[in-house]
């Protein structure tokens, strides 16, 4: 199921700023070389990412699940002076493209990428992080969610992407195991009294959390 008609869709990305190069180099090679090229967040999101950071001048932002750095490309250039982003990504074929990319767009020094599971590297960071964006394996969510809710600033905020997943979220009964662990981590987040959070439509889905 299409969570936003395609026509509009397209109208938004229209409409909204375009790509830098340095973001369209990376989504075309990132087409022409890697699997699974729509797992970036894209031209809408992206912007809407860094609108995020740019509004609230997060000068601290961790990155679950960085793939060819798309979406830490379009955070970075919303960074106030000095800030940085930690990108994790479990791929080390992935960082180094992601490394690749963020180099090209001239953000190597604001953009730190890790290579391994977020869990293990989330578990030797030191918050506080102004903004988290949760983007990695579907069935870690709830755990990242966990691992940084203590490490997010008292302002900050958690974004989570995808927790719409194409509309399954509204399948019943036997569903597979990505779409169980959507619903899951989206029954999770709501019933949490410590956070409040608001559920977007915009492209697959993006929830929006803080604290309480
Ligand atoms: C949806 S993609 C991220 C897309 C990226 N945020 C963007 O918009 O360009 C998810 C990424 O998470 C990575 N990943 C999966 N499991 C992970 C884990 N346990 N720790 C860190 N990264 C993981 C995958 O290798 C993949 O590159």
């Amino acid at each position: 199921m299409d969570i936003v008609d395609p026509a509009i869709e397209e109208y938004a990305e229209q409409h909204t700023t375009a790509e830098t190069e340095a973001l369209a180099h990376a989504a075309d090679e990132t087409r022409a070389h890697l699997d699974s090229p729509q797992m970036m967040v894209g031209p809408v999101a992206g912007r809407f990412l860094q609108t995020l950071v740019f509004a609230t001048q997060a000068s601290r932002v961790l990155e679950i699940g960085g793939f060819s750095g798309y979406s830490a490309i379009s955070m970075a250039g919303g960074l106030p002076e000095g800030g940085k982003i930690t990108s994790c990504e479990i791929d080390p074929e992935r960082a180094a493209v992601a490394r690749r990319h963020i180099e090209h767009a001239g953000f190597a020094d604001r953009v730190d990428v890790v290579v391994g599971p977020a869990l293990e590297t989330i578990s030797n960071l030191e918050g506080p992080f102004d903004l988290v964006f949760i983007d990695a394996n579907k069935e870690g969510y709830i755990d990242y969610y966990e691992a940084v809710l203590p490490l997010l600033a008292d302002t900050g905020l958690i974004v989570a992407d995808n927790t719409l997943w194409s509309g399954r979220v509204l399948d019943d009964g036997d569903v597979d195991e990505g779409t169980a662990a959507i619903k899951g981590f989206n029954e999770h987040v709501v019933a949490d009294e410590r956070t409040v959070n608001v559920q977007l439509t915009v492209r697959d889905g993006m929830t929006l959390i803080r604290k309480a």
